[in-house]
């Protein structure tokens, strides 16, 4: 069974962040399987370093379209962006330490923060960018 899976429930109703939500899941399922085939130590700090430049490749995308949209809620959400980034680069550095592998914990804290984020925050984005033209 897949880890995590996207379906139209997080779609945020632009294309390019339902895109970009999907390959984040992809990254999170990629440690998950890593960790069943007790791979993880061997991957861990390369795909947490991948998902870190990915994410922050996404959270700009989505910070540049609510500043150009003037999002009220721009400050919390870019907020929101920096909490998650602030933990997952202590996560990163923990990783490197050979001594430290990745748990279920960790993967499902990954998880509930990306369904929650996308589904409690994300969306309240929707309207505003649909409404100047961005599906
Ligand atoms: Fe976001």
């Amino acid at each position: 069974m897949i880890y995590m899976s996207w379906s139209k429930d997080y779609s945020v109703d632009v294309k390019e962040l339902d895109e970009q939500h999907k390959k984040l899941f992809g990254i999170i399922n990629t440690l998950h399987q890593a960790m069943l085939d007790e791979k993880g130590r061997e991957i861990q700090s390369t795909v947490i370093a991948e998902m870190v430049e990915y994410a922050n490749i996404h959270f700009k995308t989505e910070e540049q379209y609510m500043l150009q949209f003037n999002f009220v809620w721009y400050h919390e959400h870019k907020s929101e962006h920096e909490r998650y980034t602030k933990k997952v680069l202590e996560l990163k550095e923990r990783l490197e330490n050979a001594g430290f592998v990745l748990t279920l914990e960790i993967l499902n804290f990954l998880k509930d923060w990306w369904e929650g984020h996308i589904l409690k925050i994300d969306k309240n984005y929707s309207k505003l960018f649909n409404e100047h033209g961005l599906y």
